[in-house]
């Protein structure tokens, strides 16, 4: 049985759509995902891995998926793992196995023979790295997802369809543990991996891993040719890509549009829609700059009633006001053509609202994000403030009725970023937004 849909979209087709984070993370993907799914043939999610924490609210059921594309929840939908993504077995088969419990259908799942798994080693070293860096430390979510990445660029990785052919896999085992045994004993001072132990633990998923693995890009392109509705899920937020974002306190991979076609091996030309999630205010967890952090009750305010704690490592994320010039940034490097906010709702009550419209530098005033760390470093944040509303909003589905100075927030931010803001979220269930 299958959960069923109770969100009605508006008509527009989704056609090929990529939703991804303009923020930080955690900016409501996975609901987002999950509300437009209804009407997806295809949900893909083309790169991260169990770093994401994408949750998913259904009534009283709450569902937090790190590796199955929210798709998942409508019979209607296939999930597809792209090559850009990195795997954990064990996690992995531990989600089938939580959404099989819940009765959710999991057999059309697809896995790309071409996505990376993440090896025992890269999850010690991902801790050990993180752990000799002191104070300097990324604040990862230590689940092996740098050191996972890292192998792939050297060409070290170990790829599905590399596991699935047994001396293949054994070869390339054997290899990566006479260096990453050194690096983990020598260097660091770790226990080194058995090669005996981990050939017998992955032994285990065999059967898992070949029943879904497949040649994805062929039959994403195969779906595109046949005017398949397709959304590509992006995990983590734009400021945490590995190119664009906050470097080095972002993840390791390309978290922006652009990646949805290489993490999913179909070209740019393919992409109609580029979704942009951002909250109303926005929120970082690990180490790295926040311009418009609010280390003050204003930050406790809104984790508090944003219950902004990590779905992965429940860790207390950091808060703050929302930032423009970076959402300006994010439109800018992923071409976004709307804009879904969230958690409005978490805003009210509040009796000034701040969104940050520039950057201070030296005197001067920056609306361009500034690429180079130490003017990052020094910039601090020029305000407009606006007037809050008292009014519980969670339960409004139409734009004329929300209070007029969370209209006037809104038009601001639409304005100020000049692209449409189509969806308003005032809650974590799947049914509360409001469609402009
Ligand atoms: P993701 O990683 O981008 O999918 O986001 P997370 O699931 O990690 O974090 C978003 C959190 O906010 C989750 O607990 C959601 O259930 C919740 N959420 C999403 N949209 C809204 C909203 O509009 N209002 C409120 N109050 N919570 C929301
Ligand atoms: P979703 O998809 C928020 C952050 C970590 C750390 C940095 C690097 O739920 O939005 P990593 O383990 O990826 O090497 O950690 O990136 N990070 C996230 N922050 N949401 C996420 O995913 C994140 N995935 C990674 O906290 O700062
Ligand atoms: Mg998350």
């Amino acid at each position: 049985m299958h959960v069923l849909s109770i969100v009605v979209i508006q008509g527009e087709k989704l056609s090929t759509t990529i939703v991804l984070g303009a923020q930080w993370g955690d900016e409501g993907k996975g609901k987002v995902t999950d509300f437009f799914a209804s009407k997806a043939d295809l949900v893909v999610r083309f790169q991260g891995g169990n770093n994401a924490g994408h949750t998913i609210v259904i009534g009283d059921e709450k569902f937090a998926l790190s590796m199955v594309p929210s798709g998942v929840m409508y019979e209607s939908c296939t999930p597809v793992i792209g090559s850009g993504c990195v795997i954990d077995f064990e996690v992995l088969k531990n989600e089938i196995e939580t959404l099989n419990n819940k009765n959710i259908d999991t057999t059309k799942l697809k896995l790309s023979y071409n996505a990376h798994i993440i090896m025992p080693y890269h999850k010690i070293l991902d801790e050990l790295i993180e752990e000799s860096l002191g104070d300097k430390k990324i604040g990862t979510t230590k689940k092996g997802i740098g050191p996972c990445y890292g192998d792939k660029i050297q060409r070290k990785g170990i790829r599905i369809q590399d596991f699935l052919s047994e001396d293949k896999f054994n070869e390339r085992l054997k290899n990566n543990l006479e260096e990453k045994n050194q690096i983990i004993e020598k260097i660091y001072g770790g226990t080194p991996i058995k090669f005996d132990e981990v050939v017998n633990e992955y032994k285990k998923y065999k059967e898992l891993i070949s029943s879904i693995a497949e040649d994805t890009s062929l039959f994403i392109s195969n779906s595109v040719k046949e005017n398949k509705e397709i959304l590509f899920e992006g995990a983590q937020g734009t400021l945490l890509d590995i190119d664009h974002g906050t470097y080095p306190f972002v993840t390791s991979s390309n978290t922006s549009a652009g990646n949805a076609a290489t993490g999913s091996g179909i070209g740019p030309l393919n992409f109609e829609h580029v979704v942009g999630v951002t909250k109303a205010y926005i929120s970082r967890v690990g180490t790295g700059p926040f311009i418009t952090e609010q280390e003050n009750e204003i930050g406790d305010y809104m984790i508090e009633k944003g219950a902004e704690f990590g779905t992965v490592t429940g860790r207390r994320r950091r808060c703050g006001w929302l930032d423009l010039v970076s959402l300006r940034y994010s439109k800018r490097i992923n071409s976004l053509s709307q804009l879904f906010i969230t958690k409005l709702d978490v805003l009210s009550g509040l009796e000034e609202i701040k969104v940050c419209v520039g950057y201070k530098f030296e005197d001067k005033k920056i609306t361009d994000y500034p690429l180079i760390d130490e003017i990052l470093d020094e910039c601090e944040p020029v305000y407009e403030s606006f007037g809050g509303w008292d009014e519980d909003i969670s339960k409004i589905r139409k734009y004329d009725a929300l209070p007029e100075n969370a209209k006037k927030y809104i038009e601001f931010i639409e304005e100020f970023i000049d692209v449409p803001i189509k969806y308003i979220s005032v809650g974590p269930e799947r049914n509360q937004n409001i469609i402009r």
